[in-house]
């Protein structure tokens, strides 16, 4: 299990981007093939029964029994990393972020859309099982060396932090589904509304209720005001409800404030606040307002993350990568760049730049920032490798995941725990094609050993966001 824990930003001084890195520049990144893998990575963290046109096919049907011992039908859904665990909070937020990303850049992503629809279904369908009983949410299933006992919130012990982003992930998903499956789109959207409401009724986080299990892995570190607010927000996208807008309005203070600006740059499973600011202004600027303060809070993220930037709110590592000290590095490095890419996105469609504070940013700006993080995850880096499993020449071949790293069961049907494979300096036998891992260290150093899970962990929502990222270079940037 990677080190999940959220470590609020400090303003930092950025480091000399003119260290004496040496980096290939003849480097050659095909974004088709990346996006191509970023979306086919989904299917090797399958759980549940698979189905014949299952691609890879070393990971095999598993957890086919989950929930049955409390009544309840659980299969399916993904594993959010390298073990063997369902947690429904970072796999809707994996959802939300996938279905956002066909949302923006569907039309670009060709014969990979239907892969992507399909990588989103497969965890809707899931999220359906885990909200069939109107008052209850599942919110984790258990590890495979356990009983896989699933443990859920209700009215009584709630946990509106997993409820409302799963309102969320449903409300994005129905319009994803719109106009394909007009039926199964309308269904999510009922289902997002109902879980909704009872997110924001019965008030509180799971932290107190199912802590126990849900904490270390994914414990709820900064509250579940800004989960509420990100449900009403995609909820309002997804019916126009002015309800919905009334919502966002009315509880944005509880959750933003220039007292706690440091979160209003973080965009991940945990904290949503730069992604309520990015997703909103698309609605604000489309009504010709130009200053709200949701576009005052997108703008000072986006001149945040850039290198000139006076008051940046990340690091950078010599070789240009953006860093925070103490987690999981590529979670932000996607999740933020994604942003990036969607904001320019809105700024040009509304004909509109970033005066940040000292410079202008233009929507190219953006963008051809996040070009360049997404570059060095593929290879333009001091390593001179791709930190995606089964792309370009070198890559990490010893990654923190159970499955990835032990024989598939066809070959190997009585493994025990595997520990043996874990030990061993071996490369991993299952290629997880697609999979990002958490990435080097501040020095650009990468060891390649699954030993140390925060650096060669991948995790759904590291990828989640890359599938946007892709689509929008492959269409823009070519091959
Ligand atoms: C990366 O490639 C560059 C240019 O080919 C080379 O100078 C550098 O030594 C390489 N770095 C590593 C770690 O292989
Ligand atoms: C959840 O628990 C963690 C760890 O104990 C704590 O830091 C955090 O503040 C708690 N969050 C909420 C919303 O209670
Ligand atoms: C909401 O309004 C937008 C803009 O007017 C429109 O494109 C969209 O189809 C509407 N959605 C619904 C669910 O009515
Ligand atoms: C793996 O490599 C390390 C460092 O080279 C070594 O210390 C260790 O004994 C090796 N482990 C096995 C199981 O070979
Ligand atoms: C790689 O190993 C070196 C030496 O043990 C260590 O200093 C460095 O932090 C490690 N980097 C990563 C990314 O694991």
């Amino acid at each position: 299990m990677m080190a999940k824990k959220m470590v609020f930003l400090a303003m930092v001084t950025l480091m000399s981007m003119m260290g004496k890195v040496v980096i290939a520049d003849d480097v050659k990144l095909d974004y088709t093939e990346a996006l191509t893998k970023s979306i086919l990575f989904f299917e090797g963290q399958r759980s549940g029964k698979l189905p014949n046109n299952q691609r890879l096919t070393w990971r095999k049907d598993s957890g086919l029994r989950d929930g049955f011992d409390q009544g309840v039908d659980l299969v399916g859904g993904y594993y959010d990393a390298g073990d063997n665990i369902k947690f429904s909070f970072p796999m809707a937020f994996t959802t939300t972020v996938l279905a956002w990303s066909v949302i923006e850049f569907g039309n670009s992503m060709d014969s990979d859309l239907n892969h992507a629809l399909e990588a989103i279904r497969w965890s809707t369908d899931y999220l359906i099982k885990c909200t069939n009983t109107p008052g209850v949410v599942y919110a984790q299933l258990e590890d495979m060396d356990t009983p896989r006992t699933a443990f859920a919130v209700s009215a009584q012990s709630p946990g509106s932090e997993v409820s409302a982003e799963i309102a969320a992930a449903l409300s994005a998903s129905s319009i994803v589904f719109r106009r394909s499956d007009r039926k199964y789109s309308d269904f999510l959207l009922r289902r997002a509304i109902q879980v909704f409401d009872f997110a924001d009724k019965y008030q509180g986080s799971y932290n107190d209720s199912i802590g126990r299990w849900v904490c270390p892995h994914y414990c709820d570190f900064s509250g579940y005001q800004d989960e509420l607010v990100w449900g009403a927000a995609w909820l309002h996208k997804a019916t126009n409800k002015t309800s919905y807008w009334k919502y966002v309005m009315e509880n944005i203070h509880k959750v933003e404030s220039p007292q706690n600006e440091g979160s209003l740059y973080e965009f991940g499973w945990d904290t949503k606040n730069a992604g309520i600011n990015v997703l909103v202004s698309k609605y604000i600027l489309n009504n010709k307002q130009h200053s709200s303060p949701f576009l005052h809070w997108a703008d000072k993220f986006a001149c945040s993350l850039l290198p000139e930037s006076l008051n940046p709110s990340v690091e950078f590592t010599p070789g240009g990568l953006m860093y925070k000290p103490g987690m999981v590095n590529s979670q932000r490095v996607t999740a933020l760049s994604f942003l990036l890419v969607v904001y320019a996105r809105y700024l040009k469609q509304s004909d509109r730049v970033i005066a940040c504070d000292r410079f202008v940013a233009t929507p190219y700006r953006l963008t051809y920032f996040a070009r360049t993080q997404v570059d060095y995850i593929l290879g333009k880096n001091p390593m001179n490798m791709s930190y995606m499993v089964g792309y370009g020449e070198k890559f990490p071949e010893r990654i923190h995941h159970r499955a990835s790293s032990l024989p598939s069961i066809d070959q190997e049907p009585h493994l025990g725990h595997g520990w043996d494979y874990f030990w061993s300096n071996n490369t991993n036998y299952n290629l997880l094609i697609g999979a990002i891992v958490g990435g080097p260290d501040i020095n650009d150093q990468y060891n390649d050993t699954r030993h140390d899970a925060g650096h060669s962990e991948p995790a759904t929502y590291v990828n989640a966001p890359l599938v946007g990222l892709l689509s929008y270079f492959k269409a823009n940037y070519g091959s």
